[in-house]
């Protein structure tokens, strides 16, 4: 397997120069894919390992302070969507730590370029110490974004939550310390003291003395259509006359993914920025969940939305996370720094995901992340024909009844059965690890099924062994 080069220089490389290298990392990871190919499906736990595991389980719990959310404990092998449970169990992970294992478990490109990446002489790279492929890294995210948008500079962390702080303050630095922030209700930004706060649910931020001041807007409704857009644009006027001067940006989902993977037409979102714009306000779009996963590398491409965007975050999928700015948002010195950027593998595995997502045919509307999509949506739609009595009307805010229980985009999937119940949800997502799939939830009310596949490998019939066994964890959660 040859290294795609990290130069961005004509100067040696000397790893992904040599032969020697090369033949021993095809060696290992031709031993890896015969371990992998005894994984094929499903399987439950080996009940001579329960003890063994659930001791495991306990330490993990002790140590943590408390019990994981769910009993997750990889022996270290997978293969794609699939991988194995220290309790023997194999699952298909349809959630891949939301969202950032978009090649699955133990894929043989990205294992090989970790491989390399071990072989540097840092494990991990900072803003005084970088190799070249840290630049590759930031400059492959600066190009791609050029293409649409005015977007110009990259600071790279290792964090969603660290490149988020790194956003705002740069939108309070351009707006001279204005100490206001506008964003939607629902948004989940991350969990340090101010993104808890500017997140928008309650027991996040559970004791924590409130010192961010944050103005919230309401997002889409598709069931108003455009009055929805209207409401939201007289909203952030009113915001915006009541004071005058005072907000450092509006923070945007264009797909909320913690909220409820809500998404918005393209018109909605170009009446707020236009608005934002008038009034000197930056535009920061947070893309930490959704980069990749749509049917554009940014979000905002397929939205058409480049031209509005002063500073967009990423993460998850990238490994490494990234801030990226316009060249008029640029801060001055010392605004941005920290000791680590990420680690040597996160900037080579970063980067051989973003190459095979570019150079792979998976956007667009014809894209693997759209077909994957909806091929997610044709089983979604069958098993709530087939089992109608799972599926009643979702009630949103205002009480009125949605009979829509799958939506989302691209690798962003959702599904809202026993009319969005909370508790209902948590024992669908329960059982169905107990069957053999990995999900998650999301939402505020409804509550929603929620799946983040590993689109860089998952094929669209995969979905069929994923149904059959969702079905029957629906099933054990509607016999209750
Ligand atoms: C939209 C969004 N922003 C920020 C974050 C925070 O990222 P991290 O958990 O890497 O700090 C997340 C994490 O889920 C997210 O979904």
């Amino acid at each position: 397997m040859t290294a795609a080069s990290n130069a961005v220089s004509s100067l040696p490389n000397p790893i992904a120069a040599s032969p020697a290298i090369a033949a021993h990392v095809d060696a290992i990871v031709a031993e890896l894919k015969s371990a992998q190919s005894a994984l094929t499906g499903a399987r439950p736990a080996d009940p001579s390992r329960k003890a063994a595991f659930d001791a495991a389980l306990a330490r993990t719990a002790e140590v943590r302070g408390r019990g994981p959310l769910m009993p997750y404990l990889g022996t270290g092998l997978g293969n794609g969507p699939l991988v194995e449970l220290l309790d023997g169990s194999v699952k298909w992970d349809m959630l891949n730590g939301i969202g950032v294992h978009m090649f699955g478990h133990g894929d043989p490109r990205m294992v090989a370029a970790s491989l390399r990446a071990s072989l540097a002489d840092l494990c991990m790279q900072g803003n005084l110490t970088s190799n070249q492929d840290s630049v590759a890294f930031a400059g492959f995210l600066v190009d791609e974004a050029k293409r649409s948008s005015r977007l110009a500079h990259c600071f790279v962390s290792n964090s969603g939550c660290m490149v988020n702080e790194a956003a705002l303050k740069v939108c309070m630095q351009k707006t001279n310390g204005a100490p206001r922030i506008l964003a939607f209700q629902d948004c989940f930004m991350g969990r340090s003291i101010t993104m808890s706060q500017i997140g928008d649910t309650a027991a996040y931020r559970q004791g924590i003395p409130l010192s961010t001041l944050v103005d919230y807007m309401p997002f889409y409704d598709p069931s108003m259509g455009a009055r929805s857009i209207e409401m939201a644009v007289w909203h952030l006027k009113q915001y915006i006359h009541r004071y005058p001067g005072q907000h450092a940006c509006f923070v945007m989902e264009l797909v909320q993914g913690e909220g409820g993977f809500n998404v918005a037409p393209r018109e909605f979102f170009v009446a707020l920025m236009e608005t934002c714009k008038a009034a000197g306000i930056p535009v920061w779009d947070d893309e930490v969940q959704s980069f990749g996963r749509t049917e554009s590398m940014f979000c905002f491409e397929r939205l058409d939305l480049g031209q509005y965007i002063d500073v967009v975050t990423i993460g998850k999928m990238s490994q490494a996370c990234a801030c990226l700015f316009a060249a008029d948002m640029n801060p001055k010195p010392g605004l941005l720094s920290g000791t680590f950027t990420a680690s040597t593998s996160a900037f080579q595995v970063g980067l051989e995901a973003l190459r095979t997502m570019r150079d792979g045919g998976y956007y667009g509307p014809q894209g693997k992340n759209a077909k994957l999509h909806a091929a997610f949506r044709e089983h979604a739609n069958a098993l709530v024909a087939k089992r109608p009595a799972w599926f009643t009307p979702v009630k949103d805010a205002f009480g009125r009844e949605s009979t829509q229980y799958v939506g989302g985009t691209g690798g962003m999937c959702r599904m809202t059965p026993f009319g969005g119940d909370k508790d209902r949800i948590l024992k669908t997502m329960n059982a169905a690890f107990e069957e053999g799939v990995m999900a998650f939830y999301c939402g505020h009310g409804p509550y929603h099924l929620r799946m983040l596949p590993p689109v860089g490998v998952m094929q669209p019939e995969q979905w069929g062994p994923v149904f059959e066994i969702l079905e029957r964890a629906m099933g054990r959660v509607a016999e209750k």
